[in-house]
């Protein structure tokens, strides 16, 4: 398909994992994509013909350069996809304020700087789409419901969502949309810490907290990157045209029980 055919997406924290799936479904739908991670994910730019950059996303003058490339480099950009994080599972007495910090800065400030910063260039070409122009932001069922030893995660995620929220009142006049996706547990090198989290905290074998959290999940085993890579192709395109602010649940069932 050629859903996004025309389209420039920018996704960050696309080294590996949801982000890299990401890419690639984002440039099989017929986007050019530009690709940031702490280091640039070159090779990932060169299968899909995109351009890479290395980004902090924590960083200011970083997301400026990041803009200005994608203005310079590509001619635009009409999708953002917020998708850099980082997972914490410490019980909150443990918890520093370095790791708390640290959480806040990488999953909420991020997706703040890089709103803040590629609205004025979205804006710029949201008049040449049906569905105009796109945000999506990386939260989780951890942005939607509590859990035991991941209040520093939680409150980034559920920061996020209203964050999110926000953000799609702010822009809707200027037809930028901005959704959250909210992903179950993934079978990523964060999908595999939380794994190992969980392990750690119940004294559970590793493939017992594997069976644990599988069964967390209704449908009986954890996610894998298509699975949020299509939510996020698909909230990117037009036929997701008359939805921002909206919460897109992917989760196996886990937060309807
Ligand atoms: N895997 C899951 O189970 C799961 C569940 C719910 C939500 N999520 C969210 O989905 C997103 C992607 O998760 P994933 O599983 O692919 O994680 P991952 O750990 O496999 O990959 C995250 C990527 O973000 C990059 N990154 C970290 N800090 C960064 C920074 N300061 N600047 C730029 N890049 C940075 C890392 O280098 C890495 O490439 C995250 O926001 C995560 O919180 C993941």
């Amino acid at each position: 398909m050629t859903d996004l055919a025309g389209r420039i997406a920018l996704v960050t924290g696309a080294g590996r994992g949801i982000g890299a799936a990401t890419a690639r479904a984002l440039a099989a739908e017929g986007a050019r994509v530009i690709v940031t991670d702490l280091e640039a994910p070159q090779a990932l730019a060169d299968e899909l013909g995109g351009l890479a950059l290395a980004q902090d996303v924590t960083d200011e003058p970083g997301w400026i350069e990041t803009i200005d490339f994608a203005r310079t480099r590509a001619g635009g950009l009409d999708i953002l996809v917020n998708n850099a994080g980082l997972f914490l599972m410490k019980p909150v007495t443990l918890t520093t304020l370095e790791d708390w910090r640290r959480l806040q800065a990488v999953n909420v400030e991020g997706v703040f700087l890089g709103a803040k910063h590629a609205i004025p260039l979205l804006a710029e070409r949201a008049g040449r789409w049906r569905g105009g122009a796109s945000i999506i932001n990386l939260s989780s069922i951890a942005g939607l419901v509590g859990s035991a030893g991941t209040s520093a995660y939680n409150a980034s995620k559920g920061a996020v969502r209203l964050l999110t929220k926000s953000l799609a009142m702010e822009f809707a006049a200027l037809n930028v949309r901005v959704n959250s996706v909210h992903p179950g547990v993934i079978e990523t090198d964060m999908g595999r810490e939380v794994l190992s989290g969980v392990s750690a905290a119940t004294g559970a074998g590793d493939n017992e907290a594997r069976t644990a959290i599988a069964q967390r999940h209704p449908l009986g085993h954890l996610g894998e990157v298509s699975n949020i890579a299509d939510a996020i192709t698909f909230l990117a395109s037009d036929r997701a045209a008359f939805m921002t602010g909206s919460e897109v649940v992917v989760d196996g069932g886990f937060t309807a029980n």
